[in-house]
């Protein structure tokens, strides 16, 4: 994909949507959900998508993601328009570039957290122990290594959220999607899911797009993206960002220094 500055030194945007329509018929009633949506997401940015429900966060961000089409207007994926893609072509490119995070974690119930996590590798025709492989890495970086054989059920919320990341991790794509990640959470959970989320921005370079109703979970993203009615009210740019991120990662070291004193002390 070609990213060379623009004008305006900015990148080729890596998903595009231009004016997006999206109508749901009910029988003769027709949802406008909605209406003539244009944004450009640009390589590397942490943009969130706030509005009231209803008002279209998850339709724009299934547009976003490629998982549903546009009753009309145009979404270019790096530059590619997506209506002219075969299904399976969407779908393969789709689940390279992309890793999806959801509300309520989407796990398969009948999967272990690891094969839960080795998943979305099998569809891009990962060799079973690379799979394995890394699936146990991402598990551990969430500090799940001690929960590889445990189906959803068997797992508190903020893990199988943190499930949920390792898996939209695992074939490494560029652009993160988090629809509400920290919606069933409780504060000090979410918070560290926002660490690993900020952590894959800042270290890791990924670009993350994120809905969230909390304007405390929105405050770490460098734009915030206003919907209403299924149109954009307003793009703000959030400069308060980098602050928010440092104060979360004071916070993660003090809590990290912490489990390291407790555990010299247990030995
Ligand atoms: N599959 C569908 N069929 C018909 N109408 C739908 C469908 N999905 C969403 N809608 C309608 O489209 C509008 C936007 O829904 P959407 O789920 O995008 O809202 P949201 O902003 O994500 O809300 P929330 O914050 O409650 O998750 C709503 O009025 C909803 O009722
Ligand atoms: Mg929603």
């Amino acid at each position: 994909m070609p990213q060379e500055p623009d004008s305006n030194g900015r990148k080729e945007p890596v998903i595009r949507l231009e004016d997006v329509w999206k109508i749901y018929v009910m029988g003769d009633v027709e949802v406008p959900a909605l209406q003539g949506l244009n944004l450009d997401i640009f390589p590397g940015e942490f943009v969130a998508i706030m509005g009231p429900s209803g008002s279209g966060k998850s339709t724009a961000m299934n547009m976003v993601g490629c998982l549903d089409v546009p009753t009309r207007g145009r979404i270019l994926l790096a530059g590619q328009d997506i209506s002219k893609l075969t299904e399976s072509d969407l779908a393969q490119i789709r689940g390279k570039r992309i890793g999806f995070i959801f509300q309520t974690f989407n796990l398969m119930p009948g999967l272990t957290a690891l094969e839960n996590v080795m998943l979305p590798m099998t569809f891009q025709g990962v060799h079973k122990d690379l799979r394995e492989k890394k699936a146990k890495e991402l598990l551990d970086s969430v500090d799940l290594g001690q929960r590889l054989n445990h189906k959803p059920t068997e797992l508190s919320g903020g893990q199988q959220q943190r499930v949920a990341i390792a898996r939209s991790l695992s074939n490494d794509p560029e652009v993160i999607l988090a629809d509400e990640p920290t919606g069933n959470l409780d504060q000090k959970t979410g918070r560290e899911v926002m660490q690993m989320l900020s952590d894959f921005h800042c270290k890791a370079g990924k670009t993350i797009i994120m809905v969230t109703h909390d304007a405390n979970v929105a405050k770490f993203a460098e734009r915030i993206v206003n919907i209403k009615d299924g149109k954009i009210t307003s793009i703000d740019d959030n400069p308060g960002h980098e602050a928010c991120k440092r104060e979360l990662q004071a916070e993660h070291d003090e809590s990290n220094d912490h489990k390291k004193t407790k555990k010299s002390k247990e030995k």
